[in-house]
């Protein structure tokens, strides 16, 4: 495997979960294929969740893990071709990232949506640079318009906790201060719909995700009939798409808060169990009493974030 950004790039899903439960079954197993092996994790952007996980995985598998914020650790780089570097960025993209990869067996990377560019945005282009100068295998960390280490982990943790071969899985918009990317979501929809589960989307009007992510999935604008019989739900805040209306992409077009997910539209569920990626606005995005009920699932979600990542850096150290 060279690269991990789509539900494709993994293969069989049900092969990737019995190996999911292997890893976790003794995560130490396969220790000795990272020997004298680096992987290296470049963070445009914060995070909790993924730089630990990550280390953490490459640790199971006796990888060395070196952590590179850019701006922080780092130059400031420059990320578009043909501009006249005249400002406060010390390098480009095109020289540090083969210098990153004579580094490393493996790199992963979190760059964030511009939320001001769609095509460039939708295009990945940082990600594709990594692709073209590394040399290297390249894993999302997050990326402008996917984030699938997250929707393994989802698929993972769903897969631990359903009742049903086919579960329906409701994806809900929920309010939030700030514009978010869409990555989150747009993986979700994507690898659930590629599980073959009955996938429902919902949101106010204007948030229509990209159809190549949400193929397959039912959209429905009043939530509470979403909800109905759902075994799981996932809220999650995203921005504008800018499908419908390009010139909204990356706007709040809604605030309401009758959208945050509380126990009266989990009521209308078939006691569904609740999913949010992390980090999440209580009281924004879900009540206090549904993210601290026996229904949510966000801490085994996010523990399977080390399992969904060293899934994939194993198949990625096997293939090298
Ligand atoms: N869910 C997730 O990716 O969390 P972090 O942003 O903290 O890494």
């Amino acid at each position: 495997m060279r690269t991990f950004f789509n539900a494709e790039d993994i293969g069989n899903l049900d092969k990737a979960l019995s190996e999911a439960r292997a890893i976790k079954a003794d995560r130490y197993a396969w220790k000795h294929l990272g020997r004298d092996k680096t992987i290296l994790l470049v963070f445009f952007n914060n995070s909790l969740r993924t730089r630990l996980s990550s280390q953490k995985a490459a640790m199971n598998l006796g990888m060395n893990a070196i952590v590179l914020n850019i701006g922080q650790d780092s130059w400031r780089l420059e990320t578009e071709l043909g501009v006249v570097m005249d400002g406060d960025k010390s390098e480009h993209l095109r020289e540090a990232i083969p210098v990153m990869g004579s580094y490393c067996d493996i790199i992963g990377v979190r760059s964030f949506a511009s939320l001001s560019d769609r095509e460039a945005d939708y295009a990945e282009t940082v990600l594709q640079q990594f692709v073209a100068y590394s040399g290297r295998p390249v894993i999302s960390l997050e990326s402008a318009t996917v984030h699938p280490c997250q929707a393994l982990a989802d698929l993972i943790t769903i897969d631990e906790y359903k009742r049903k071969t086919t579960p329906k899985v409701v994806l809900s918009w929920a309010p939030h201060p700030k514009a978010l990317p869409q990555a989150v979501p747009n993986s979700f929809a994507q690898w659930m719909v590629a599980a073959g589960y009955e996938v429902v989307i919902c949101h106010p009007e204007g948030y229509e995700l990209d159809p190549r992510f949400t193929g397959g999935a039912k959209i429905e604008y009043d939530q509470m009939k979403a909800f109905e019989g759902a075994d799981f739900v996932y809220a999650k805040n995203w921005s504008c798409p800018g499908v419908v209306c390009p010139e909204d992409y990356g706007k709040i077009l809604s605030t309401d808060m009758s959208w945050t997910v509380g126990s009266r539209q989990m009521a209308v569920t078939d006691n569904a169990r609740f999913m949010h990626c992390l980090p999440v606005r209580r009281n924004m995005i879900v009540t206090d009493e549904v993210i601290d009920s026996p229904a949510s699932l966000v801490i085994p979600e996010a523990a399977n974030r080390e399992i969904s990542a060293q899934l994939v850096m194993k198949r990625m150290l096997e293939a090298l």
